[in-house]
Order: structure tokens, then sequence, then C-alpha cells
């Protein structure tokens, strides 16, 4: 059954579909389907995305557009290989209504196909596959994190003001990865950089030895890395370790150190990396959320955890439109498109694709914290090669 066909009316604006006449108050509980990792490198950042998710959640008493929240869980592994099997236990055994997840391309990839097969509604509050917002995408499909291509095209075009002109970059072969090397070294060659080598290891490896070693070798003037999680934490130290600190610049998208900066401890003071999220915005909706989070959940926000609050965010402005009545889905979609997200990271605006339009960050790893000293680029789309939305 497709349950999202988008009828004519979607294209009427927001306002005039405001201004329909009120359906009836839905009923029931919205089951919304979690498919995140609970184990393996990527766990710490599905909890914290769950975590993020359910304080929206219950800061609005439980509800959404005055429907009850309820939650079906499937811990995806961040296996590729599992991951259809996985999304089909939540959308024909649990039959939910939303799905939101996940954390790697290649899963959400296959959450993706699910949901252009089924019509599910899907948010994505974090894998940076291109394609989810690109060649693939979706009426109902969003995101509320990134697309790969951005932080590493900001970081790119950081690496060139900074002067750098020899690059080597580093990452897990796999989608994020390589298309965040692809993003920063476009941003870096149009700056006049030069990419000299692309290393690369499997997903999740962190045998980095090897590779540190041909760095040290190649003396580039840079070193662009995408590491998360528990890869992450062992790269940055290995890095520090093998004494290139000190002779070769490391940089990344915040990955690197978005959730790790207490593992990798000084190994990764005064790393410099690009975000559309920093720890010290100084907003009252920054300083309120990062309270809030540290309060349930007795750890610091981060990153993930700003993706999972803004996920639910998101789907609450739909519901809320239509009153609760999930079955008006086009009104739904199309409110989802137009809100302006109230974000701890700053204002949060759709693209025609479903993917944020958003300020790029240049941080540095200060103390617990990844702290802004600059914007790489302001209000920065991604180039959605391939959607036809
Ligand atoms: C991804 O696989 O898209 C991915 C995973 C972890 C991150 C960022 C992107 O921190």
């Amino acid at each position: 059954m497709n349950r999202l066909m988008i009828s004519p009316l979607a294209v009427l604006s927001a306002t005039l579909i405001a201004a329909l006449p009120a359906a009836a108050q839905g009923s029931g509980k919205i089951k919304v389907g979690l498919m995140l990792p609970a184990t393996g490198t990527f766990a710490a950042l599905g909890t914290a995305i769950e975590n993020g998710f359910k304080l929206y959640v219950a800061e609005q008493g439980g509800k959404l557009g005055g429907r009850e929240i309820e939650y079906f869980k499937v811990d995806d592994e961040s296996d590729p290989a599992k991951a259809t099997d996985n999304v089909n236990k939540l959308v024909k055994r649990d039959n939910v209504d939303v799905l939101v997840g996940t954390v790697h391309s290649g899963v959400a990839m296959a959450m993706a196909r699910v949901a252009k097969e089924t019509g599910t509604l899907l948010i994505v509050p974090n894998a940076g596959a291109d394609a989810i917002t690109g060649a693939m995408c979706a009426k109902n499909i969003f995101r509320t994190s990134f697309s790969n291509w951005q932080p590493g095209y900001a970081m790119g075009v950081v690496a060139a003001q900074k002067n750098y002109k020899r690059a080597m970059t580093i990452t897990w072969n796999y989608a994020a990865g390589n298309e965040m090397v692809k993003g920063f070294n476009e941003g870096f060659e149009k700056g006049g950089g030069k990419v000299m080598k692309d290393l690369t290891l499997p997903f999740p490896n962190v045998e980095f030895q090897a590779l540190l070693t041909e760095i040290a070798a190649q003396k580039p003037d840079v070193v662009f890395a995408f590491f998360a999680g528990g890869g992450a934490v062992k790269f940055v130290k290995d890095y520090d370790a093998a004494g290139l600190r000190k002779t070769i610049p490391l940089v990344g998208t915040g990955f690197l150190t978005d959730g790790t900066l207490e593992a990798q401890g000084a190994s990764a003071q005064g790393l410099i990396t690009t975000l559309h999220y920093a720890d010290n915005l100084e907003t009252p909706r920054n300083e309120a959320f990062r309270k809030a989070y540290a309060l349930t959940y007795k750890a610091n926000a981060d990153v993930y955890a700003v993706q999972g609050y803004d996920a639910a965010q998101l789907l609450g402005a739909g519901i809320t439109l239509v009153r609760g009545d999930i079955s008006r889905r086009d009104d739904i979609v199309l409110a989802m498109r137009k809100t302006i997200i109230n974000s701890p990271r700053g204002k949060l605006a759709m693209s025609t694709a479903h993917n944020p339009v958003q300020d790029f960050y240049i941080r540095e790893a200060k103390g617990k914290n990844n702290e802004s000293v600059g914007i790489a680029v302001k209000a920065l789309a991604d180039p959605a090669r391939g959607c036809k939305n």
C-alpha cells in the first residue's frame, strides 16, 4: 500500500493548507519506529539520537499534535546486510506510522528504498548518504542532519583558506567516508589546493598503522579525516601517538571530535573541524536544550542529540498542522517542507530535496566542548544532484 501518494493539493502553500477546514482530531497513539545502532562503533551515536528525539517529545507532554507517541525499536548494528530485514520488521510487523533512522549511510539507503516502496514517512536523523536527498529523493523522505557532501565541502573551503596546498585524506571505504572526502576535495581544489592521495580502510576497521606510516612518508601539508564514534576515538589517539600531530595538522568533519572528546583526552585538544553545530552557541535555544539534556540524561548533548531532537520537532510540525490526523499525509509533508525549525544549531530550513540548508561552523576542540571559532560557509545547501522533487 502506498501510504503517501502526493496529490495536487501538495502544491498549495502552507498558509492555504492552514486555512483548510479543521480535520477531525486523530485518535490513538502514533507509532514511531526507531531504527538506530545500539551496538558497534556507532552505538553511542544511536543513543544520543534517541535521547534527543525523546527529550523533545517529553517536553511536549509525551505528545505531538495532541497524539501520544508509542516507540518501536530495532538495533540495526550499523550492518547494511541486515538493513532491509530490520526496516521491514518496523514497517510490516509493527506497522509504524513513521520511521526514524539511522546513523550509517549504507543502512539508511536500505531504509530509504523501503520507505519509497511503501510510502512510509522517513526522517533521517544522521546518515548523510548524498543519494537520500539526491537521486533517491522523495516526498516522504526528510533529513534533519546533513548530506555527506556538506561538512566535507565546508572543511575543504576552510583548509584552502588556511593556505594548505597539498592534502591527503583518510576514511572508511563506504558512502559516508567517500562522499565527505569528495566534498572536501571539491572545496579544497576550488580554493587552489591539491589532494595528493585518498587513503581508505574497510568499515569499521581501526587498524590505522600502515596508513599512518604512509602519511608520515608523504608529508602532506594537512590531513583530512572522517571517522566517528569509537573509530574516531581510536584514530585521533593513534594519530597523536604516532607523533604526527606535531608535524602534519589533522582536520576533519566535526564527527571526528563530536561526542568523543572525553575519551580522546589530550590527543584531540585544539583540533579544527567543520560541522552544522557547536557546543558553545550562545543562544537561549541552545543553552536551554543543553541544560535539559544534561539534566535528563546526565550527559553532554552533542550533534547527534541535536539531530534527534530536530527530527521530533520536524515530525511535530507536520502532525500539529493536521491536528493529529496522521491520514492527511500530503498536508503533513507540506508542513514539514515549509516549517522553519528552531534548532539548537540555529534556524533550520528544508531544501526542496528535504535536506537542511544550514550554516557550517569552524570549531576548535577545547576541554569537553567543540567551540565555534567562526563560520565556514553560511546557509550551505546540498547540490541535490539528481533530485526531481
Ligand atoms: C554515515 O554513515 O552517514 C555517518 C555515520 C556517522 C557519522 C556521520 C555520518 O558521524
